[in-house]
């Protein structure tokens, strides 16, 4: 299993900065839950809080609401953020919040009153990847109906998974694109050998086709096109890691060019709904790639104040030829290009991102929360159908759809969770018709069959 590497994921740069956009998305379900419960004055957990984007949010939407709150936070021992140390401080406008060190596992010793709602952004995959699988994520799915108080809620949101149903479905993508077929090389061996994921099984092998001849995916040519057939949950692993190196790459200013990716330079639409924007960007010192490359960007774009701007898919296919060019440096055993390349696998490039499709996931967390030990006997279910939420990401999706033959969507998937007693027929028959539109008939059985472990 990899190692959960707290040095590189404390770097100001990610947790206080790439990893900590959406606050209003990441509190969402967390103020919907608070709005719902009794409680005047609830309260509320948050898992994994990294930069606090998730706290300032809750902190705006209680002081809108007039309502105020207790936060704890739990944060992993080592992981530091001066986004969160802030957040922290402005909290106190709206309530108490006191940060706890200690991992999700065993939330059941860390939280000692009773939580009104429980919140997790971002932090399944991460407990995943480094807590032990699937037997970790499911042990803290039956730890959390015994930390809820009646009538809590828990409020998830992760990487959306697939639309399929399951990640070991096998389809066939074809890829041509050089920055891609590097990326497929240098990334499935290093995932598959040292990431903690769910492709063992006989059925997952990963067949690549070049030419019509099957050949290792080590040793794919990057200039021929690829068919590969694989699990769909893999491929969207490829898919969803090229993404977050491809940001890591640029934040770096390896790759010659920095794009703004905060603050309102970074929301410059020209059509907020098919993902269609202007890219601002600056220019870094980077002199390993060709000057033709740079040249023929700034070619293309306005001078914009202190930096550029461009259409943002003459920027992203820019990107995809300095990034080919880096990762041939990288495989050719470049050092400063090697460096960046190992910084981003180390910090996140082995991690499972996709570990259960929504209906996987309400399913694992209603059957493992009815296991919990309690006087009562409860589960955790979305109560309304509105509380399953997919939110796309139209600009990474816009880019996939011009550059993968098979491109699969890009988006988070969040699920208010509500902290049910099975006795309570009433509200149990709602949840069960909530989640009707998401789960599978074999799933709602299970689902059945959990809350009646008695027969
Ligand atoms: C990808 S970041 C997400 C941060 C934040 N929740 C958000 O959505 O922006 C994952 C966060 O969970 C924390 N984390 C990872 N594993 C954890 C664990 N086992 N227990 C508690 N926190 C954990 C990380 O340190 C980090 O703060």
């Amino acid at each position: 299993m990899p190692v959960f590497a707290a040095d590189h994921k404390s770097t100001p740069a990610y947790l206080d900065t790439a990893a900590n956009a959406h606050g209003d998305e990441k509190a969402l379900l967390m103020a919907r839950s608070v709005d719902r419960v009794a409680a005047d004055r609830p309260h509320v957990v948050e898992i994994g809080p990294g930069g606090g984007a998730a706290v300032t949010a809750l902190a705006s939407l209680l002081r809108e609401r007039g309502r105020s709150a207790d936060l704890t936070l739990i944060e992993v021992p080592d992981v530091e953020s001066r986004g969160l140390a802030h957040a922290i401080e402005r909290f106190s406008a709206v309530g108490t919040c006191r940060l706890l060190r200690g991992h999700a596992q065993d939330i059941g010793r860390l939280v000692e009153r009773p939580a009104d709602v429980v919140s997790a952004s971002a932090l399944l995959h991460e407990v995943y990847s480094y807590g032990g699988g699937y037997a970790g994520i499911h042990s803290l799915m039956r730890d959390l109906p015994t930390i809820l108080a009646p009538g809590g809620f828990f409020a998830y949101r992760d990487v959306y998974a697939v639309r399929a149903p399951s990640l070991h479905e096998r389809v066939t993508h074809v890829y041509d694109a050089p920055s891609w077929l590097r990326f497929l090389r240098l990334f499935t061996p290093l995932y598959l050998s040292d990431g903690t994921h769910p492709y063992h099984h006989a059925q997952d092998e990963v067949v690549v086709r070049q030419d019509s001849v099957i050949v290792p995916v080590a040793r794919l040519q990057a200039s021929t096109c690829a068919v590969v057939r694989a699990p769909v949950g893999l491929l969207r692993e490829v898919q969803r890691h090229y993404i977050t190196f491809r940001d890591h790459a640029w934040r770096s200013g390896a790759l010659g060019f920095v794009p703004v990716l905060e603050g309102r330079p970074s929301a410059d639409w020209l059509d907020a709904r098919s993902g269609h924007k202007r890219v601002h960007y600056t220019v870094t010192a980077a002199d390993w790639l060709p000057r033709s490359q740079r040249a023929m960007l700034m070619a293309v774009s306005e001078p914009y104040g202190d930096r550029y701007a461009v259409d943002g898919d003459i920027f992203d296919a820019c990107t995809d030829i300095a990034l080919a060019a880096f990762l041939t440096a990288v495989e050719r055993g470049d050092a400063e290009c090697g460096m960046v390349w190992n910084d981003w696998a180390a910090r996140e490039g082995r991690e499972t991102y996709a570990y259960l499709t929504l209906d996987e996931l309400i399913t694992a967390v209603a059957v493992h929360s009815a296991e919990a030990s309690g006087e009562r006997r409860t589960v955790l279910l979305p109560a309304r159908a509105d509380d399953i939420i997919v939110r796309h990401r139209h600009y990474y999706s816009r880019y996939l759809r011009k550059r993968l033959a098979n491109p699969l969507a890009d988006a988070k998937q969040l699920v208010l969770f509500s902290h049910i007693d099975v006795a309570d027929s009433e509200i149990l028959g709602e949840a069960l018709a909530a989640v009707r539109g998401t789960c599978g008939k074999q799933n709602l059985a299970r689902v059945y069959t959990a809350l009646n472990p008695g027969g």
